[in-house]
């Protein structure tokens, strides 16, 4: 007789050492007196009976424990329990093998066969004891990276030795593992590893609550990444990094900034971004077990231009004829377009503006524009003084037009220079002044003259053309003088001068003798005089500025008789003509009127007669 159990899917080999259980020849066999199943599964158990030749098998049922009723066991295939999933595969000769299927914790129990014959009853002792096991993985709950770690799938009752573990890890079954009986023997744990195990029976749906493998590790993969904005970043900008690494248990986070600590925390934000955060980044992960730097990653902050300004080189006085060169600097990012601006007029472009000969034209403001994609700024305006020696030298004259004697007259120098020019002026080669206006008030003819102006500064001198004053003024010192020989004879010619002084020169003589207009013209001919032209004789001089009377020239004509009786006497001729070397026409005229009672004096209608009358009589006392 043959009675084997097992589990029903297993491969099982048939234990043949039967468990016997017998008296004479009553017995039933066992495959197994105890059995280890998996919950759910289905187990055989396998059995033989035997009785005595000559007896009847009248009944054939399988009981649990010694749940009786009576003095009977009870048929387990009508406990409701059971009766579904009970089969009885047997017979009523000596077969009695069942097939108990969905196992549960409940079902643990000692299971006994019982048979009737007509002439007696039998039980199966002491039976077969089920035990229904579940599996749990047994794990250390964390493990190092790098150490050897083994899980083992428990069950509460011994499996056979054939049974054949499976693994699972997040529910993927592990093909590759090195297996040790009920055993997964991890070595040199990978961090891949880590993950939801479970284990199993092969040719069985039963698996064992996942349990949770966590393995620990130095953080590695450290990056750092910017989450916003995500293009260029310009200031102002709210910026956020964010550290990421591979590290367990999670890691705690730190920021650098070249090196200088900046912050902590997986998220480093900056809310208004400034060139002065431009810079590299790391941020450092560290964990239990060791630390890691990321690779740098770098803010260039973009922002307008700013600081802008101009520099002129040389610095210092620039004179007409240097190289000049401005410069634009700024600071902005990117690096700005630069555009040069005199006035309100664009010059031209690029970081430097050269002027290569300077010249007074270029003098003015200057200024640059710095742009970028950003903004664009303008510098001051800087000021480019250009100097230069005076180029001219202009005398101008006030009033214009002709200049009269008495007049205010300012003559000025205008000059072209920088910086601004002494003045000097001169008069002929003599120095008379250093104002920019000369001014003359109550200008005379002494004033007359040509003149210059020098107009000198550090880098030269230049001289103005000669203007030439010719100041203009009435006719004076007027005075008759007379061409003759010392005494007027009746008979003679007599020529009669007026001289005068003015500017321009006088054109306009007239003759007078007394108050009568005898002629014209500078000369006065008498070409035969006569007694009759005894008396006093004026000019006057004319221009058109004025005019002026001469004093009053008094003619005395000697009769023939008179020279006669002269010369008779000799020495009067010497006398005579030192006296009218001495006393002039006068003389005569006196000595004439003494020897002539036709005397001229009725005819002197003149201003001022009496004067003339008296001197003449002095003279009579001769
Ligand atoms: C028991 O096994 C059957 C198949 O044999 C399956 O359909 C059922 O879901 C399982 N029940 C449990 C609780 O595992
Ligand atoms: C035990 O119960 C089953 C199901 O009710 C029945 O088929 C079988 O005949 C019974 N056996 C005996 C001996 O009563
Ligand atoms: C008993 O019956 C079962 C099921 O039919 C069978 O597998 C087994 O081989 C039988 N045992 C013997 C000894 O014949
Ligand atoms: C892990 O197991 C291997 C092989 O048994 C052994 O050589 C190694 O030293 C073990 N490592 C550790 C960390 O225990
Ligand atoms: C396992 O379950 C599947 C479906 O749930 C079923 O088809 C299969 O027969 C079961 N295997 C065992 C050994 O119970
Ligand atoms: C692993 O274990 C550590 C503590 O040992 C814990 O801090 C960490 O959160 C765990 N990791 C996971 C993924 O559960
Ligand atoms: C540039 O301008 C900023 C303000 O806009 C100022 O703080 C800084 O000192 C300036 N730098 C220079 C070199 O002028
Ligand atoms: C230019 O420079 C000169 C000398 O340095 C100075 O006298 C003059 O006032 C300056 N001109 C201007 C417009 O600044
Ligand atoms: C010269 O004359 C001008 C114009 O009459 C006057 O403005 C100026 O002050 C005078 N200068 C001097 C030095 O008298
Ligand atoms: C003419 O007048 C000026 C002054 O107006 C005087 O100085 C000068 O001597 C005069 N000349 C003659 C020849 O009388
Ligand atoms: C003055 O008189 C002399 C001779 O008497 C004569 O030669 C001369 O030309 C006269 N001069 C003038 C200016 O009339
Ligand atoms: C005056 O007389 C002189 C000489 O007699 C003569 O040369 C001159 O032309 C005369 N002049 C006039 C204006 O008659």
């Amino acid at each position: 007789m043959m009675m084997s159990i097992g589990m029903a899917s297993l491969p099982l080999i048939f234990l043949l050492i039967f468990y016997e259980v017998s008296s004479a020849d009553w017995g039933v066999s066992y495959s197994n007196s105890q059995i280890c199943a998996l919950k759910n599964s289905s187990v055989t158990i396998y059995c033989a009976y035997t009785y005595p030749t000559g007896h009847q098998i009248k009944k054939v049922f399988w009981a649990k424990n010694s749940v009786k009723v009576g003095e009977e066991y009870t048929n387990l295939s009508e406990d409701p329990e059971y009766s579904q999933r009970l089969q009885y595969l047997g017979d009523k000769q000596n077969n009695c093998t069942i097939r108990l299927s969905h196992v549960t914790q409940k079902d643990s129990q000692n299971y006994y066969f019982r048979f009737i014959t007509e002439l007696d009853k039998w039980i199966g002792k002491p039976g077969v004891s089920l035990t229904v096991t579940d599996l749990q993985v047994e794990s250390p709950e964390t493990v190092k990276e790098g150490h050897n770690v083994s899980l083992t799938c428990k069950s509460s009752c011994d499996l056979t030795d054939r049974a054949t573990f499976i693994w699972f890890r997040n529910s993927q079954p592990l093909t590759e593992r090195r297996d040790r009986n009920n055993q997964l023997l991890l070595q040199s744990v990978r961090r891949e590893d880590a993950g939801r195990y479970s284990c199993g029976v092969q040719g069985h749906n039963l698996t064992s609550p996942v349990v949770e493998l966590n393995v620990t590790f130095e953080p590695s993969s450290v990056s750092v990444s910017i989450i916003s904005p995500s293009g260029e970043i310009v200031e102002g900008d709210s910026v956020t990094l964010i550290c990421s690494s591979d590290s367990n248990p999670p890691p705690e986070m730190s920021w650098f900034k070249e090196g200088m600590f900046v912050g902590s925390g997986r998220i480093y934000s900056i809310s208004k971004i400034s060139s002065d955060n431009s810079g590299e980044y790391k941020c450092k992960s560290n964990n239990e077990h060791g630390e890691k730097d990321s690779e740098a990653v770098t803010l260039n902050v973009m922002y307008p231009p700013r600081n802008v300004s101009v520099s002129i080189s040389p610095s210092g006085e620039i004179v007409e004829g240097d190289s000049v060169t401005l410069s634009c600097s700024s600071d902005s990012n990117p690096p700005a377009e630069i555009s040069w601006f005199k006035g309100g007029r664009i010059l031209g472009s690029g970081r430097t503006y050269s002027i290569s000969k300077i010249s007074s034209d270029h003098s003015g403001e200057y200024k640059c524009k710095s742009s970028n994609k950003h903004g664009e700024k303008y510098s001051d305006a800087v000021m480019l003084n250009v100097t230069y020696a005076p180029r001219n030298a202009v005398v101008s004259i006030s009033p214009s037009g002709e200049i009269v004697e008495g007049d205010s007259v300012t003559l000025s120098c205008s000059s072209d220079s920088n910086p601004p020019a002494e003045i000097s002026w001169f008069k002929g080669e003599m120095f008379v002044g250093s104002e920019r206006n000369y001014n003359m008030s109550k200008i005379s003819s002494d004033h007359s003259g040509e003149y210059k102006c020098k107009s000198r500064n550090k880098h030269g001198e230049k001289n103005s053309d000669v203007v030439i004053l010719n100041i203009m003024y009435p006719p004076r010192n007027v005075s008759v003088s007379i061409n003759g020989s010392g005494v007027i004879v009746e008979g003679e010619s007599v020529t009669l001068i007026c001289s005068s002084d003015s500017n321009p020169p006088a054109l306009d003589f007239s003759w007078f003798k007394g108050r009568m207009i005898v002629g014209s013209g500078r000369i006065y001919n008498i070409s035969k005089i006569s007694s009759d032209h005894s008396g006093e004789y004026k000019c006057k001089s004319r221009n058109k500025h004025g005019e002026k009377y001469s004093d009053a020239l008094t003619l005395c004509v000697m009769s023939v008789r008179w020279v006669l009786w002269f010369k008779a006497f000799g020495v009067g001729v010497a006398v005579g003509g030192v006296a009218f070397g001495l006393g002039g026409a006068s003389v005569y005229t006196c000595l004439t009127k003494r020897m002539n009672r036709r005397s001229a004096m009725k005819d002197s209608g003149n201003s001022d007669p009496s004067e003339d009358f008296n001197l003449c009589n002095a003279y009579d006392e001769l």
